[in-house]
């Protein structure tokens, strides 16, 4: 990045895709007026989309922007987000259609009709009640991908509780540290789940991280646990209880209640740029009415007919708006799938999308390169005839494997919509619409119906067309971020203090296009994006720095093939310690990263080396790092207090890329 915000970009545009004629006629959306009626007014757009809904009382007012950037929507309405999704579909006459199919990594398979689910669902929330969960409580959420997840999440909205939904990758210590700063009253877990045909634990997490800093006190009071593997599990008695036993004895009968549109729905943790995870919090009204919209009509949802598929986990941002909220709120059949693409071999989700007729597909672009990886024939074993519709979600995705997935999955016939969002936005802002927008490999497109995106300088100024720049949010959206749990200062900070507090920060750079597409050049910040996961630098630097034989770490996302980006660590060992050699210290470090946050933040590579480069102030320069892990000539290093440096760690990087080679 230059030193005003603008980011040297270089476009490659090739071939687009025009809808094709056949789809655009059954489209969802095939009237382009959609655009300019939504600028027009936004809050009546929205006011609308929200009257798709089932609301216990009506809304009068939309959007209330009096102290920004802390808004409410809808906010005098109340609704129950648990009755929007089934109930309300049961009342309709279609409680025998299948929500859920799903299939576990072993190959067991159970389908749960609406009408089943909403059974599920209503004798959860009378078992959560009788554990003394009432509205505004906080549930944290630890679980493989099954349906007990789901109806867990739903079970809690359903009482106007929170739930914090914790991704079943995580450690002990992070687990811990989301219950504590949710002050978490119950955990839902499992004895386990099933990944890469091994049992992954999950309940003997769930006790490390109780007992892990005795003497304090947490706020949980009951751990409930679904049965899902054989795995022999710990039990606290008094404290522990089986799901399966509990269950059972609860009445099928429970009234959803309204509760107002700005009641808390859940907390979702995710990594900044300090050390320390922000709790963004999502409400209710706005937040359904957003990513049920969006789910309808950029993916052209036609309930009756489509088979859904979201690939992603419940723990993320994606599986909560994209698996749960979004598609139970359309009525939506979808496939939900426990294990890895892998397991038994790289052609499960095509036998999958072959078995249920999958229609619709979600995924991210780091699987989708990993599939091309693997090869074609993979793929052409299974008949994916079915499919109408790909989706894609995470990070860019680059065009030739934008291509791959027209080509080899899609078998050319499907559109692709490439879903810009995040966790803080609650649901998509920046996509195709299927029967409407040419199609550009690589681009995310426009915004949504509705959003109003500018690309900047740090000035706030808007940058010319093609040049890179800041990605901003103009105007407040209903599935917006309303705070960060326990520390609105931090969110005000964070997303709206770059360019005042009527501009929403992302953290991303892009670039709009001459026709007006929107190009995404990734992070301007020290947040990492691995696999489509969000990862802090400054996290894992702190958890390096956490083990006793490491003075000082720099971490930096490095281009990796598959992933997009890789973790690479550089780490000056303290003089007198003896624990590593600095031949060990690779191993012995990349397991205390995954002990310590999860595996998912596993560095790729480790460096230990005598010196890290810094500014005369004393500031890291990681960008000179990443030129370095990348291979790249070494930029402008002026501006260090000790230029040989960086010359000693680009050497050593070098000497070892050449003998792993
Ligand atoms: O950098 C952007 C990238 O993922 C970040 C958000 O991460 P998270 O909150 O974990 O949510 C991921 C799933 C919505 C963004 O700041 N990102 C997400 N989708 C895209 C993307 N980058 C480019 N293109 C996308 N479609």
């Amino acid at each position: 990045m230059s030193d005003h915000g603008v980011i040297e970009s270089h476009p490659t545009e090739g071939e687009t895709f025009p809808p094709n004629p056949e789809f655009v006629a059954q489209a969802n959306v095939s009237d382009p007026a959609v655009y300019w009626k939504a600028a027009e007014n936004p809050e009546a757009f929205w006011a609308e989309q929200a009257r798709e809904l089932h609301w216990t009382k009506p809304f009068t007012q939309d959007l209330d922007w009096s102290n920004p950037p802390f808004a409410t929507w809808f906010a005098d309405g109340e609704l129950n987000v648990s009755y929007n999704c089934l109930d309300r579909h049961v009342i309709a006459g279609n409680g025998d259609r299948v929500a859920i199919h799903f299939e576990g990594e072993p190959g067991d398979r159970t389908s749960y009709t609406y009408a089943e689910l909403l059974h599920e669902v209503k004798r959860a929330a009378n078992l959560l009640t009788s554990l003394g969960v009432t509205r505004g409580d906080r549930v944290a959420i630890y679980m493989p991908m099954i349906p007990e997840t789901a109806i867990a999440m739903l079970a809690t909205a359903r009482l106007g509780a929170t739930h914090s939904v914790v991704f079943g990758g995580f450690s002990a210590e992070s687990l811990r540290s989301r219950i504590d700063d949710a002050e978490a009253k119950l955990v839902i877990t499992a004895d386990g789940g099933w990944r890469k045909g091994r049992v992954s634990s999950l309940k003997p997490t769930v006790d490390a991280a109780l007992e892990l800093h005795p003497g304090e006190a947490h706020s949980v009071e009951h751990v409930l646990v679904v049965r899902r593997t054989e795995n022999e599990i710990a039990f606290h008695e008094g404290r522990d209880l089986w799901w399966h036993e509990e269950i059972v004895r609860m009445d099928a009968e429970h009234t959803a209640e309204g509760f107002p549109a700005e009641n808390p729905l859940f907390i979702l943790y995710t990594s900044g740029t300090t050390g320390k995870p922000k709790g963004i919090l999502h409400t209710s009204g706005g937040y359904l009415t957003q990513v049920s919209y969006t789910h309808k009509n950029l993916f052209d949802l036609k309930p009756e007919s489509d088979v859904y598929w979201c690939t992603a986990d419940v723990g993320w941002i994606t599986g909560h708006s994209y698996v749960v909220y979004g598609p139970l709120a359309n009525g939506a059949t979808q496939v939900m799938y426990e294990g890895t693409p892998d397991t038994p071999d790289w052609g499960r989700w095509w036998e999958i999308i072959e078995r249920y007729g999958v229609t619709i597909f979600y995924t991210a672009p780091t699987a989708i390169r990993a599939c091309m990886k693997v090869g074609r024939q993979e793929v052409e074993k299974y008949d994916l005839s079915s499919l109408r519709l790909l989706g894609s979600v995470g990070e860019p995705i680059n065009p030739e494997a934008w291509i791959w997935y027209r080509d080899v999955v899609g078998s050319g016939r499907c559109p692709i919509v490439d879903t810009w969002w995040q966790t803080e936005t609650g649901a998509i802002m920046i996509s195709a619409l299927p029967g409407l927008t040419r199609l550009k490999p690589g681009s995310a497109q426009v915004p949504v119906p509705g959003i109003t995106v500018s690309v900047v300088d740090d000035q706030g100024n808007r940058v010319d067309r093609t040049q890179g720049g800041l990605l901003t949010i103009q105007r407040p959206w209903p599935s917006m971020a309303r705070t960060i749990w326990g520390d609105p200062e931090r969110f005000v900070d964070t997303y709206w203090s770059t360019h005042g507090v009527n501009s929403y920060f992302a953290g991303d750079g892009a670039r709009v296009d001459d026709d007006g597409d929107l190009w995404l050049l990734g992070r301007v910040d020290d947040v990492m994006n691995i696999s489509g996961h969000r990862l802090s630098t400054a996290e894992i630097e702190s958890a390096l720095v956490d083990h006793t034989s490491v003075a000082e770490a720099a971490v930096v996302g490095a281009h990796d093939d598959t992933t997009g980006q890789a973790v690479v660590a550089f780490v000056i060992l303290k003089s007198q310690q003896t624990e590593v050699t600095p031949e060990s210290a690779e191993d012995v470090l990349k397991k205390h990263v995954a002990g310590h946050i999860g595996a998912i933040a596993r560095p790729r590579q480790i460096f230990v080396v005598p010196e890290l480069p810094k500014t005369r102030s004393g500031k890291i320069m990681r960008r000179l790092l990443k030129d370095a892990a990348e291979g790249r000539e070494i930029g402008d290093v002026t501006t260090l207090a000790d230029t040989v440096v960086m010359s000693t760690i680009s050497e050593r990087v070098r000497a070892e890329l050449s003998s792993k080679a």
